[in-house]
């Protein structure tokens, strides 16, 4: 195996690979590219042909081709080899058919229950009949797998156990359920919608009710969280939907599995669904890699709208460009396409908003006065607007919040200046499924990991011009962290940081200057934080009535607006 590795690295340049799925641009030796595994506006996702590696600055990826495939395309070193030796033309020596470990396991196993509840649905049974009647076409009941789970307790894990299954494995996957009397299947009497990772694989499962004597039963039950099934990070159709993001550039989001259906058979492949949860930042990471572009299709019930604006929030929090469309009110993707048909759905489609326009034009329509529309914009539109990633569109975003409110454009300015901090990091926490994963690092993060490799790389090479100790004392005083703080970064990230700069800076013209000028965007980025922070204390302090805190409060804001002013004259 490792001949072949060797064989398709020499064949392969990491250029061909990454440039399938990210547009690269030259940068002196090097390429570089906005990164896929994480969201940024500028590029700072690295690639240099002579190592054969990457390496991201913001997100501090890195590796070879192998390791790129396997991130980008979720799969294990075995797929990326398989992938990437097709795409050399090399041959594998077929592997033996020694044990399959554990997680191979799990696979098989969750393929077995799919072609299982595949089996169950016939073309006569009348589950089948009741999806045909929504609309769908045996074509996509079949190319999505829909299946039938039959109305038994143990169907599947009797069928599982034949095939040489234990029960502890079918536990793991989740399709059945244990109690001391032995396992059950999970799905009973219900259809069942296969979830697919981005690979294509079976992962879990969304069973719909579909019997008369089960009232109280929920419509849906889904897999539990498994070794293969996360929630948070999984979209249904994003397998099949991937392609067509990328050709259309742009994705659609709707509800539920029957939506996602319908819109898939009337032609819009670009569509992905959340099921049953809101869109978590690694939904929007896993759509940025395809597009910016993102339609929200959901429910036009009041819980949908609840969920749009989440979701929106997420998505523009991950530097999305996010658009609504206005379905009639009551009615969902399904049930539209089943009524209105294919020409219709285009429409809606087309004329979907920006979302700052549907929030704009639903809370004029809403309201009462002009004040409540004024206090209903503050309150729901301004965060929104504040969230918006790129600065010409926030922009375009004020433009239109000043032309409807009839506020001056400074005045909304002003009023976004003066929205309390708490909102936007509620807003950052909105997305925050899983309290362990890495947050989307913010251009904050980014930039003073890329000063410290700078500073690295410079006091490695001893550069005489590069006064390193100045810098780190004037950080340590800007950002209160300097040469003990850089000093605790641990080796194997510092290389990283390093070979970053390395790799960014090598070719720099006045480099001097560019580390002076990112040392400013740090230390005026820092600031302003504070700033934000103590404003958030002072209104406190002053709704509370506490004096004292108060009294701080405000002369660490003189204080910080006196430095940020000290460094506006400066650039
Ligand atoms: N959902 C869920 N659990 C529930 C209800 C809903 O996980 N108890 C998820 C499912 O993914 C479902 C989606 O939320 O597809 C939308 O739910 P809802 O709008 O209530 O379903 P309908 O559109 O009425 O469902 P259908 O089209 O299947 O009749
Ligand atoms: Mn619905």
């Amino acid at each position: 195996m490792g001949d072949s590795v060797q064989q398709i690295k020499d064949k392969l340049s990491i250029v061909d690979v990454v440039g399938r799925y990210v547009k690269l641009e030259r940068a002196g030796v090097n390429f570089r590219a906005r990164c896929p595994f994480h969201s940024e506006r500028t590029p700072s996702f690295f690639i240099s042909p002579d190592r054969g590696t990457y390496h991201c600055f913001g997100c501090s990826v890195g590796g070879d081709i192998f390791t790129f495939i396997e991130e980008i395309e979720g799969t294990d070193f075995k797929g990326a080899l398989k992938m990437l030796a097709q795409q050399a033309g090399v041959e594998l020596v077929p592997e033996k058919k020694e044990v399959r470990d554990e997680r191979s396991r799990a696979y098989a196993i969750i393929e077995e229950a799919t072609l299982f509840y595949q089996k169950g649905l016939t073309e006569k049974h009348p589950a089948y009949t009741y999806l045909t009647e929504r609309g769908l076409s045996p074509a996509t009941i079949s190319s999505f797998r829909l299946g039938w789970a039959p109305k038994e307790w143990r169907a599947l894990a009797g069928y599982l156990r034949a095939r040489g299954y234990r029960e502890e494995e079918m536990e793991q996957v989740g399709v059945v359920k244990s109690t001391e009397r032995g396992v059950y299947d999970r799905f009973r009497e219900r259809i069942i919608f296969p979830i697919a990772d981005i690979a294509g694989r079976t992962v879990g499962f969304s069973g719909r009710i579909f019997s008369e004597d089960a009232k109280d039963a929920p419509k849906y039950i889904n897999s539990p969280e498994t070794p293969l099934f996360h929630k948070s990070y999984i979209l249904y159709g994003y397998d099949r939907a991937k392609q067509a993001i990328r050709t259309n550039r742009c994705a659609v989001l709707v509800e539920g599995q029957m939506d996602l259906l319908m819109v898939h058979e009337v032609g819009w492949t670009n569509a992905v669904a959340v099921s049953g949860t809101a869109l978590t930042e690694h939904h929007v990471l896993l759509l940025k890699r395809m597009s910016d572009n993102l339609v929200l299709a959901l429910d036009a019930d009041s819980a949908g709208f609840s969920a749009a604006l989440k979701s929106a929030r997420i998505a523009l929090l991950g530097g999305m460009e996010v658009r609504v469309a206005a379905l009639p009110s009551g009615s969902d993707p399904a049930e539209f396409i089943q009524k209105d048909g294919k020409e219709a759905w285009g429409k809606i489609m087309r004329e979907s908003k920006r979302i700052i326009s549907f929030l704009l034009d639903a809370h004029a329509a809403g309201s009462k006065s002009e004040s409540h529309f004024h206090d209903l914009v503050r309150k729901d539109v301004l965060p929104f607007v504040a969230g918006i990633q790129s600065y010409t569109k926030r922009e375009s975003a004020v433009h239109e919040v000043s032309g409807k409110t009839g506020w001056s454009e400074q005045a909304v300015y002003r009023e976004l200046e003066r929205l309390p901090q708490e909102d936007i990091s509620m807003i950052a926490e909105a997305g925050e499924t899983a309290p362990t994963e890495k947050k989307i690092t913010g251009g904050y993060d980014a930039r003073i990991r890329q000063l410290w490799g700078v500073i690295l790389w410079q006091r490695a090479k001893e550069n005489p011009d590069i006064n390193v100790e100045e810098l780190l004392g004037g950080l340590r005083s800007a950002i209160g962290s300097g040469a003990a703080e850089l000093e605790q970064i641990p080796e194997s990230e510092k290389e990283s940081l390093l070979f970053a700069a390395e790799t960014l800076y090598a070719d720099a013209e006045h480099l001097n200057d560019d580390i002076q000028a990112l040392a400013r965007i740090v230390s005026l980025d820092s600031l302003k934080r504070r700033l934000a922070d103590a404003s958030a204390r002072l209104r406190r302090a002053e709704a509370s009535g506490d004096e004292k805190m108060r009294h701080v409060a405000l002369e660490e804001c003189q204080k910080l607006t006196g430095e940020i002013a000290h460094f506006d004259k400066m650039r």
